[in-house]
């Protein structure tokens, strides 16, 4: 196995976050050309890289279903592990036969140097040389574990390659190019996920597609000659390279105005509502992790929150509506709402998201529930596989940190995430001189006791009073406000 590897393919290979292989290559530990690494070098540093070492792999991949609320059976294959097998039994012909190649390359170019070192060598005498070469190309010798697991990674899944971005993601199971995509926190433009707007159309520069389903909208037939193909509709083969645009601002996110309706409600406590609301299949939400979006209940009430969901799953969208007694829109919600009321959203707005491209460690701040919009954001960061994720969440009181048990799943299945509680005491919607105080000695001694945070990206959300505290509180450190974000949560 010669070839080099995309640092996302390596990655899968070793089992290991994409950003730690950046990391290294970073500090020097790895050598990379053109963000690739060859399999030999990738060894030098992982050298106990196995074929069975899919554990953390298999791990990864479990939390971000659940992050993204899929089944995990819903994209196995049939008879999986009679596939698996098969495939796992190719594998290893394949990469024995790979190996015995290079050893009668590397025979071949002995053999001219040979002739160019000896050229009076008599037949007699060549003819006996190359039997014991030869002999020795064709035994089983060592095969690298790694070529073996590459080749059934090749098999499920194909790696895409976007230009001219060069971000890329892998295809599995029955996933279209674009759900695939939206699964590893990549946004590509689309509009209705189903074949209908052409939003979606990309052209492919190489490699084998196959469309996974017919669609409506119709491709001008220059443009098929052209490759263009629609993502939503189509899945990769093999590893294909695509040209296509991906968001990077707010400003490349259409305005959307859609009638979605109640999929579920219900209290997470006494003061905190989960509403649960599903888009039509055609019409789904396009947003990115951290933005808001503008909610009409009952035809007449409305409020701007922010989307507790992660854009991967753009039809199932999670709010958290605080009871706020008198409030229209609050009573609305938590004593009116029925189950397949239609709301009315439009959206999305807000420019509170992830620095995707900031190698620096991420830092959340979350009061009550500012974990709203965090929780969005972390489960993007998640997929984009940020390397270091820190989660400090600072409730008014212990009723407040309404949904612990998210928090302290991550923490428990992920080690580049850490999770901390943190108690005020005090209603941080309404802050006074004194709260001001508190407030700010508490993310003093948060920063004492993690002397890398003023390294790192700052992203705050919750009730206003207590983000102008957390914002200047950090600014005042120095930390320039490109590095500051902050989300006011009504
Ligand atoms: S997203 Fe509408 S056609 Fe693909």
């Amino acid at each position: 196995m010669s070839e080099s590897l995309s640092l996302t393919r390596a990655a899968r290979l070793i089992g290991i976050p994409r950003a730690e292989l950046q990391r290294k290559i970073k500090l020097g530990e790895m050598v990379a050309h053109d963000g690739r690494v060859t399999v030999s070098n990738l060894l030098a540093c992982y050298p106990d890289a196995q074929l069975e070492d899919t554990a953390e792999t298999h791990r990864i991949a479990l939390i971000k279903e659940r992050a993204f609320g899929k089944r995990v059976f819903e994209r196995a294959l049939p008879e999986p592990e009679v596939l698996a097998a098969r495939i796992t039994d190719l594998g290893k012909t394949l990469a024995t036969s790979q190996a015995q190649v290079d050893r009668f390359n590397d025979l071949l170019s002995k053999l001219w140097d040979k002739l160019d070192d000896t050229p009076d060598i008599s037949i007699t005498e060549l003819k006996k040389w190359l039997e014991q070469e030869v002999e020795l190309a064709t035994e089983p010798g060592f095969i690298n574990p790694l070529a073996i697991k590459d080749n059934i990674l090749r098999v499920m899944t194909a790696q895409v390659t976007i230009l001219p971005s060069k971000h890329d993601f892998m295809v599995e199971g029955h996933d279209s190019m674009l759900e695939a995509a939206m699964r590893a926190g990549i946004p590509l433009n689309y509009g209705c996920s189903g074949g209908n707007c052409g939003l979606c159309k990309a052209k492919v520069v190489s490699g084998e597609i196959r469309k996974t389903r017919n669609h409506d909208f119709i491709i001008p037939e220059a443009e098929k000659h052209a490759g263009y193909v629609l993502l939503c509709s189509n899945t990769a083969v093999s590893d294909v390279v695509i040209e296509a645009a991906v968001a990077d601002s707010v400003q490349d996110i259409p305005f959307q105005q859609i009638e979605a309706h109640v999929k579920a409600t219900g209290l997470i406590n006494d003061d905190v509502l989960l509403l649960h609301l599903q888009t039509p299949r055609t019409k789904r939400l396009r947003f990115l992790a951290g933005q808001g979006i503008t909610l009409r209940l009952g035809r007449s009430f409305s409020a701007v929150l922010p989307i507790a969901s992660c854009p991967c799953d753009d039809r199932n969208l999670l709010f958290h509506i605080q009871r706020q007694p008198g409030n229209l829109f609050s009573d609305y919600a938590f004593d009116k709402l029925k189950m397949y009321e239609m709301v009315e959203i439009e959206g999305p707005q807000g420019e509170f998201i992830l620095h995707e491209k900031s190698p620096r460690s991420q830092y959340f701040f979350a009061f009550d529930c500012g974990f709203a919009p965090i929780k969005s954001l972390i489960e993007h960061a998640m997929s984009l596989e940020v390397e270091n994720i820190h989660l400090h969440w600072i409730g008014s009181s212990k009723q407040h940190i309404y949904l612990p048990n998210i928090a302290h799943a991550w923490d428990d299945a992920l080690d580049n995430f850490t999770y901390h509680e943190h108690i005020a005491g005090f209603d941080l919607r309404s802050m006074s001189g004194k709260r001001d105080e508190t407030l700010s000695k508490l993310l003093q001694e948060i920063l004492t006791a993690d002397e890398n945070m003023l390294q790192g990206d700052i992203y705050i959300a919750g009730p206003e009073d207590a983000v102008n505290v957390a914002e200047h509180f950090f600014t005042e450190y120095g930390l320039p406000k490109t590095r500051v974000s902050a989300s006011r949560v009504k």
